[in-house]
């Protein structure tokens, strides 16, 4: 925790994060959600190993520095090819390495990582000394579920985060539902199972030396400062994909930094230089847009906003106007108001 004199900072960079989700946190959707909350640790995609020691490091790897703290999660299961990985994670810059061992996709299990990893703790924590070996002062975490088909009491869970802990990894995000490995889509394994939150406190309170995060079904404030009674942090997916503006409330409410909020307006248009940057650089309009679309969500011309960026930003050329016309379907029009003004 650092303190300034009339505004203490709480300084756990757990405290509030937002979810790997594939195919939505990717860079440009990072730097978007980095406009709202300055303190926010915001997670990558996953990214196999594969695809950093064999493939095109730099497509997966690249971002931009306004998205620190930014952590990035690897998908696999071998040490070796972990450590590697880190190695490079770290060289891109990433503040941490966070092994995936929640994902229930059969494409996962094929490569024997993700949630099945849950049920071979021993190879986890050998993953977990090789990426920390690799990753020197960056830390190596973990995130996993509460437990997966019918190994889902708390005693299966404890005795996976004491083996992985007992190779110094001291970080732990845990989703707060099992996975069912077979029958079950990943979409319903984040539905399905029921949420038993409490596993994850009694984790915290029998190993208050590590750090724990809860993950699974939290949409609000409230909800995230009632889990912060019990555990060290709370990551949220869905609902800040869904209604990013969420963001906004977290730097005053969760870390005590009271600077100003910038407006929904503001978030979009500080977008400008990147956006442009970007386009330049041939990224097409649409992949940058399609994360800003819950931005108005409930808010007067919030459809209108989405839909103009729906059938706008994919066509040929598409440029800032198009953002700048799907802005202007949210302000109140003056003409509007002088009309309705005429009426009285
Ligand atoms: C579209 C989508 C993609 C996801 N991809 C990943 C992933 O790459 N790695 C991971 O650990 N979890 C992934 N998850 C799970 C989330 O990180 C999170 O654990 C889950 O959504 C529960 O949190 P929530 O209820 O706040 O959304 C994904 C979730 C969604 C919705």
């Amino acid at each position: 925790m650092t303190e300034n004199n009339s505004n203490p900072i709480i300084y756990n960079r757990h405290r509030f994060s937002v979810a790997p989700m594939m195919d939505w946190t990717d860079r440009h959707c990072r730097y978007f959600l980095r406009q709202l909350s300055r303190h926010t640790l915001l997670y990558t995609e996953m990214v196999n190993t594969g695809a950093i020691l064999r493939g095109d490091a730099d497509r997966h790897l690249r971002f931009d520095t306004a998205e620190h703290p930014v952590a990035l999660q690897l998908g696999g299961s071998e040490p070796q090819a972990l450590g590697e990985a880190a190695a490079v994670g770290v060289r891109y810059g990433y503040d941490e390495v966070n092994l995936n061992c929640g994902c229930p996709s059969d494409r996962v299990q094929e490569g024997r990582f993700g949630a099945c990893l849950m049920a071979e703790p021993k190879r986890v924590a050998e993953c977990l000394a090789a990426m920390r070996a690799a990753s020197g002062a960056v830390p190596a975490t973990v995130k996993c579920r509460i437990g997966i088909d019918d190994s889902e009491d708390y005693v299966f869970l404890r005795a996976f985060v004491e083996t992985v802990a007992a190779a110094g990894c001291d970080t732990f995000v845990v989703h707060a539902r099992k996975a069912w490995l077979s029958g079950l889509s990943p979409k319903e394994n984040r539905e399905v199972p029921p949420l038993r939150y409490e596993q994850v406190y009694r984790l915290k309170q029998e190993l208050p030396q590590l750090t724990i995060a809860i993950n699974g079904g939290i949409r609000t404030l409230e909800d995230c400062a009632r889990h912060l009674a019990h555990v060290d942090g709370v990551m949220l997916g869905r609902e800040v994909y869904e209604n990013p503006y969420f963001l906004a409330q977290v730097d005053a409410r969760l870390f005590g930094d009271a600077h100003p909020l910038p407006s929904r307006a503001e978030a979009l248009l500080a977008m400008r230089g990147y956006v442009e940057r970007e386009l330049a650089q041939g990224t097409p309009l649409g992949q940058m847009t399609r994360h800003v679309l819950g931005l108005f969500r409930g808010q007067p011309g919030g459809r209108a906003f989405r839909r103009h960026l729906s059938e706008h930003a994919h066509r040929k050329h598409a440029g800032w106007a198009v953002v700048e016309d799907a802005l202007a379907l949210t302000q109140p029009r003056a003409d509007h108001a002088a009309d309705a003004y005429a009426l009285a």
